[in-house]
């Protein structure tokens, strides 16, 4: 959900978001993760051009081919929202940048998911990204400062924020078409060509 108001996410939700956040499954119960709210604008200001210059690079090199994808792909549609979270990255009332030690993120993203589907329980719509972690985790530790010697670096950044938009069914290949049982290339005999969500 990129299209949210500007409207501050009221500390309660706050609370419920990092409380679910903490409680998600991690290796070793290590709890090998930090989680670092802002809600600041001048933080925010400092943070805006690296996230535009950050999707840049990504448009411009790794996603180069994606950009001519046809519109039927839904990839140019993608890359749109994609550029209206830069382009308003200001104005999102919260962020939430996750860390951790482990460089595959494996044990910080199920919280990340957990802290972004305890949102949608409030009516709060998010976004994960790593775009900015991909090109500019220095800068960001930095500007938040991040100990060096600790070996935090950042995994990821979620923009929360109330919906202006609406929200959609997530455009998927369906379940079937990606699922086997007992051996690849099986199909699982489930009835699974059309989407179980109730009208959103
Ligand atoms: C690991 C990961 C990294 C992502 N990085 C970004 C990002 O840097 N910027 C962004 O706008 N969206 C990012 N996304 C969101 C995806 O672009 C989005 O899930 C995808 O386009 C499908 O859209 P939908 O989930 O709204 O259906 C990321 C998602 C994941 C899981």
């Amino acid at each position: 959900m990129r299209r949210v108001k500007p409207e501050p996410i009221p500390a309660k939700v706050q609370e419920s978001i990092l409380d679910a956040a903490v409680r998600a499954p991690n290796a070793g119960n290590l709890q090998d993760w930090r989680f670092l709210l802002v809600d600041d604008a001048a933080t925010k200001a400092q943070l805006g051009p690296l996230y535009r210059d950050a999707l840049a690079r990504l448009f411009n090199g790794p996603y180069r081919e994606v950009r001519t994808a046809p519109a039927e792909s839904g990839a140019p549609a993608m890359l749109a929202s994609a550029q209206y979270l830069a382009d308003n990255f200001e104005t999102y009332p919260l962020l939430l940048f996750a860390f951790s030690t482990d460089p595959s993120g494996a044990s910080v993203m199920p919280a990340v998911w957990s802290a972004q589907l305890a949102a949608r329980a409030h009516g709060v719509g998010s976004t994960l990204t790593t775009v900015l972690s991909r090109y500019h985790a220095t800068a960001v530790m930095r500007i938040m400062s991040v100990p060096k010697t600790e070996g935090w670096r950042p995994a990821c950044m979620v923009t929360f924020g109330y919906p202006s938009g609406r929200w959609g069914l997530a455009v998927r290949r369906p379940a079937g078409e990606v699922s086997y049982r007992n051996r690849w290339g099986v199909g699982t005999g489930l009835d699974l060509a059309a989407p179980r969500w109730e009208e959103l």
